[in-house]
């Protein structure tokens, strides 16, 4: 018997605990002007026509956790942007592969950079330029619904199309990911990285136009470090204590294959979100790691598509976060909670010392979704966490040469859903409006006249959060002027540090300063809501060069 869409939406939402966007973001909803209305969004999902894995009927901690191969460079090769050396070449092809996501569930038909989900890891060290050429391995025809109503991905494109960003790195534009860059099966690009910039978790991920919430739901990314001096300096849990921790959410079928959620209508398939009824942890559901009695760092990484994550340990155990996007904050700081939306990262050190022979739970919500399995001994813990990390000056808004304002707005159907999100009302193909001069300081205003929290992301920079402030909506809609409704709100502790992706809320003003370093080019800024990001809410901005 098929299940009515409501059965649907409720059993996944039972599931999981969250499935709408009103439940995925409680705070968000909390700090909503009352009369800004409830988005219904979830009315447009059809109900899968396959069953879906149950969840609560899956063994807990069968399988130990993944952790991702370090990608080697096989050759060196010269670059003409680095005259007289030879640099390290990785070569990274994307490849369709079969992975077990979990010991009792069939094998996964999935695309992985190298034939591997989560893609392997690349170490880069600030200041060594490192060159990976991204091949396109993949089959012809795409495995999940493409929508070819959508901007960048008609009918007269091929079906797999792939273009490689590294999420968070200063690459100069024509190595960013640009997505209008793709390229098709069969083909390849050498990119170069200079990794001019502080050590940091970042990680990379397909970014073709019109399909990268498909490339990536189907299993396109992986973790790039960057490492410096000054980091190791400080002593934290390296080498086998230092662990990225990739964190999404898959929507997984009885017989194995991944579900992508599409909508009613077969002509337009595009959802506006997707959240999964299982988690994974490094490509794994419900793992468990064995660790030593000491401290290790974990560097989460939210790669879901849409699925904000709350993360917690069972045993009220702190968890220290030493780091954000964009690398080291000023000091540790002790959490009990860690909230990621999508893109976000946190590196946190966990200290199991005090818990030999005993096991520890991370949580997303109230669920269990990675047991740490301490063991009774282990070598002796050399490592420190020390009380001060580095110095995050403060960017002075008032040195700012621009103070950009840009609404996130959504637009209704006939129907009043369907609804595209937009970019200060603009669509991707609109001429570029943002163009800000290189080394010069900005702030953007991100005015939320939406109902849902949106994390934004620009490329190329880092960035700091100045504030959040409410307005008021209805000024805004008839005069194009932003009153206040309250004080602004400065950020928490935990956004201190370096960002490149923000939380937006809705009925909020969310301020940030940058200083646009880097080469000048063409890049872009967007929701990191994949669905979002691939229906019109991704904006290019063009860097120009500096004032000589
Ligand atoms: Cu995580 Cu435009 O990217
Ligand atoms: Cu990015
Ligand atoms: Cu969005």
């Amino acid at each position: 018997m098929a299940l009515t869409r409501r059965d649907f939406l409720r059993s996944a939402g039972a599931l999981v605990g969250v499935y709408t966007l009103a439940d995925a973001w409680p705070q968000a909803r909390a700090s909503m002007p009352m009369a800004m209305p409830a988005r219904t969004s979830a009315a447009m999902l059809a109900a899968p026509k396959v069953a879906l894995v149950n969840p609560s009927s899956l063994a807990r901690f069968v399988d130990p956790l993944p952790v991702p191969a370090l990608a080697r460079a096989s050759v060196t090769r010269t670059h003409p942007m680095y005259p007289g050396r030879t640099l390290p070449c990785y070569r990274m092809t994307m490849r369709a592969c079969k992975v077990r996501l979990h010991r009792d569930l069939p094998a996964t038909p999935m695309w992985g950079y190298e034939g591997q989900f989560p893609g392997p890891t690349i170490e880069a060290r600030r200041g060594e330029p490192l060159l990976v050429e991204w091949i396109n391995g993949l089959p012809s025809k795409h495995f999940l619904p493409i929508d070819h109503t959508i901007h960048g991905a008609e009918h007269d494109k091929p079906e797999v199309r792939t273009v490689t960003h590294v999420h968070g790195a200063r690459a100069p534009a024509t190595s960013d990911g640009f997505p209008e860059d793709w390229y098709p099966p069969g083909h390849s690009a050498l990119y170069h990285y200079p990794n001019g910039q502080d050590a940091a978790t970042l990680w990379y991920h397909d970014h073709a136009m019109g399909i990268t919430r498909l490339n990536i739901y189907a299993g396109l990314f992986g973790t790039y470090l960057v490492r410096d001096d000054d980091e190791q300096g400080l002593n934290l849990p390296t080498g086998d204590y230092d662990i990225p921790l990739m964190l999404c959410d898959r929507l997984v079928a009885q017989d194995g294959q991944l579900y992508y959620p599409v909508s009613e209508d077969p002509a337009a398939p595009w959802v506006m979100q997707c959240n999964g009824n299982l988690v994974l942890c490094n490509g794994k559901i419900y793992p468990y790691f064995e660790v030593e009695p000491r401290r290790y760092r974990f560097r989460l990484i939210n790669t879901a598509n849409t699925r904000f994550f709350d993360l917690s340990l069972s045993r009220d155990q702190p968890l220290q976060q030493i780091a954000s996007d964009q690398g080291l904050l000023p000091a540790p700081l002790p959490r009990t909670r860690i909230e990621l939306y999508p893109a976000e990262r946190a590196d946190v050190v966990i200290d199991f010392a005090g818990l030999a022979g005993q096991s520890i739970q991370l949580r997303h919500q109230a669920e269990g979704i990675l047991e740490f399995r301490v063991r009774e001994h282990g070598g002796r813990d050399t490592s420190s966490l020390p009380a001060s990390l580095r110095a995050v000056p403060r960017i002075d808004p008032a040195k700012a040469v621009q103070n950009r304002i840009l609404t996130l707005n959504e637009t209704d159907d006939a129907n009043g859903n369907a609804m595209t999100m937009l970019l200060d009302g603009k669509r991707w193909s609109d001429p570029v409006t943002e163009k800000p001069r290189q080394n010069s300081v900005e702030t953007w205003s991100f005015v939320n006249l939406t109902g849902d929290a949106h994390p934004i992301h620009l490329h190329l920079v880092r960035f700091q959060i100045i504030d959040r402030r409410p307005f008021d909506l209805f000024a805004w809609n008839a005069h194009r002027k932003l009153v206040f409704t309250g004080p602004a709100i400065a950020p928490e502790s935990q956004e201190l540090g370096w960002k490149d992706t923000v939380r937006a809320d809705p009925g909020m003003v969310t301020r940030i300063a940058m200083r646009f370093e880097g080469e000048p080019g063409r890049y872009v800024w967007h929701c990191h809501l994949l669905e979002h990001e691939d229906n019109e809410m991704m904006r290019p901005f063009e860097l120009l060069p500096a004032h000589s």
